[in-house]
């Protein structure tokens, strides 16, 4: 049995503009998928790569990495799913931006009744990415409470669940934004000190607020713009993970600086090595779920659109007019 639903697809990459709304054919999940129907579903900057062709997919594409809904049919060998269950997800392949679909049930998590579907459709490519960073990419000398650590964007959808988590954690985080507003957004989500990025010097705001030394990690997801002052950020043998391009790809750089600048560590980390497995995923995943339902980190909705105002949506958060989380409502 097939249903139709309504998805949004691009042909080729380009602007907000390659994205059309379209019928496509549902039909019934094969061995380890899942049929979803969406409550909700996450914007994430990762679809807007994909959309302009910096990540290059094949053609045509559904796009969409995240999500939230019910259950509706469940294929052979799916163990912990089913029917009428409530469910968000972080997953690949794209295709969350329609109404209902088809998808393997591996990074599919039940959501617990505290959590609504919005939220849920919000919080999980941006909150197990949250998680992975603060729990997983540490320094070699780790990451003890009262350490300071920079992150990039935190007035946004990774970074106000970031700032709240790490406060959580005992770090002291400190945000830059990009605007006053965003910074006291940042500051009143738990981060420690928050910079102006678009009006300050970062890297000089930080060497003050650490007394000179510099901090033990610094999230990068901004890339191009921020990566060089980003590196004098680090204390000695500090971690700089970069893990976004909002500004545009990083460019290729000698590894002899790393020396230069108290030999300190690289990585690029991107969330879909953390959830290769249904048992990591799920880990995660309740991590996240036991800081929200346990009020430590609150998820901000910030925009909410129908589905069918998908190109305003990019196009808002291509233009760093947006704060917090984004959904699409079907
Ligand atoms: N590797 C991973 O596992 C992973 C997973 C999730 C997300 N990410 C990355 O994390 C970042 C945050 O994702 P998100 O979905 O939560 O987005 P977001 O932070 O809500 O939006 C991106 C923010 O980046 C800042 N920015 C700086 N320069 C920019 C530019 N030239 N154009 C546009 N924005 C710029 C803006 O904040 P200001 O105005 O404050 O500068 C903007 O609001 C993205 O880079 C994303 O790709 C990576």
């Amino acid at each position: 049995m097939t249903q139709s639903s309504r998805a949004v697809r691009i042909e080729q990459p380009g602007g907000p503009e390659q994205m059309q709304l379209c019928e496509v054919t549902v039909g019934q999940p094969g061995p380890g998928e899942v049929r979803v129907r969406h409550h909700a579903i996450g914007l994430n900057f990762i679809d807007v790569y994909q959309r302009s062709g910096l990540y290059t997919l094949p053609m045509p594409l559904q796009l969409g990495m995240e999500g939230a809904g019910v259950v509706e049919a469940v294929g052979d060998g799916v163990a912990h799913l089913r029917t009428g269950d409530r469910v968000a997800y972080a997953a690949n392949p794209p295709g969350s931006y329609c109404d209902v679909r088809v998808m393997p049930a591996m990074n599919v998590c039940r959501l617990p009744d505290a959590i609504g579907f919005e939220e849920g459709a919000a919080m999980m490519l941006k909150g197990l990415t949250a998680q992975y960073l603060l729990k997983k990419c540490k320094p070699v000398e780790g990451l003890e409470p009262g350490d300071f650590v920079l992150f990039h964007a935190a007035a946004g959808g990774v970074g106000l669940i970031a700032c709240q988590w790490a406060k959580a954690l005992g770090l002291q985080l400190i945000g830059t934004a990009g605007s006053d507003a965003k910074c006291a957004l940042a500051l009143a989500n738990g981060a420690s000190h928050a910079i102006n990025y678009n009006t300050e010097d970062f890297a000089a705001r930080v060497k003050d607020i650490t007394g000179g030394r510099g901090v033990k990690a610094v999230y990068d997801s901004v890339g191009k713009d921020t990566w060089d002052k980003s590196l004098d950020c680090l204390a000695p043998f500090g971690l700089m993970v970069t893990f976004g391009n909002a500004s545009g790809p990083v460019p290729p750089f000698a590894p002899a600086i790393l020396a230069a600048k108290g030999s300190i560590y690289v990585t690029r980390q991107t969330l879909f090595s953390h959830i290769t497995s249904r048992e990591r995923t799920q880990a995660m995943a309740d991590d996240l779920f036991g800081v929200v339902t346990a009020g430590q980190v609150k998820i901000h909705v910030e925009q909410r659109y129908p589905l069918s105002q998908v190109q305003q949506a990019h196009r808002d958060l291509e233009a760093r007019k947006t704060t917090g989380s984004s959904v699409l409502l079907p």
